[in-house]
């Protein structure tokens, strides 16, 4: 199973948003490895819904610092965590209708991994250059 790790590849030069990826891609690798190891069904759901529960929280403190400094790109880029969110509800669909299938692990690692870095290493960067071109820094609390 490809293995996802945060390293300075994936900075996108603000600490309280790369302490949040660095949760949110463990909570994915969580859910990927519960899986891909055949897990039980409870501790697989309950690694989806730490994951869940995550992404909510990182994509509101992104938005939320967004709205905050009036980011021209906030639109589509809170477009963008819609569909990895419905991306997710639909794993989880998925797991409850056929269980935790070699499909399903596939589907983990290939659409929520790569988007994910893709996501953090074309979308949030500009993020982050916006924040430093602003003066704007963001205090650890989110
Ligand atoms: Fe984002």
């Amino acid at each position: 199973m490809p293995k996802v790790e945060w390293s300075e590849r994936l900075s996108v030069g603000v600490d309280l948003i790369d302490e949040q990826h660095k949760v949110l891609i463990k909570r994915l690798d969580d859910f990927a490895e519960a899986v891909h190891n055949h897990h039980g069904p409870r501790e697989i759901t309950r690694t989806l819904g730490f994951l869940m529960d995550y992404t909510d929280i990182h994509f509101s403190t992104e938005e939320r610092h967004m709205t905050a400094g009036a980011y021209p790109a906030l639109d589509a880029h809170r477009t963008k965590h819609e569909e990895f969110k419905g991306a997710l509800a639909r794993l989880g669909e998925d797991f409850e209708e056929e269980g935790a299938t070699q499909g399903l692990a596939e589907s983990i690692n290939t659409l929520l991994i790569n988007w994910l870095v893709a996501h953090i290493q074309n979308v949030d960067v500009q993020f982050g250059v916006f924040l430093k071109e602003q003066g704007i820094t963001l205090d650890a609390e989110g």
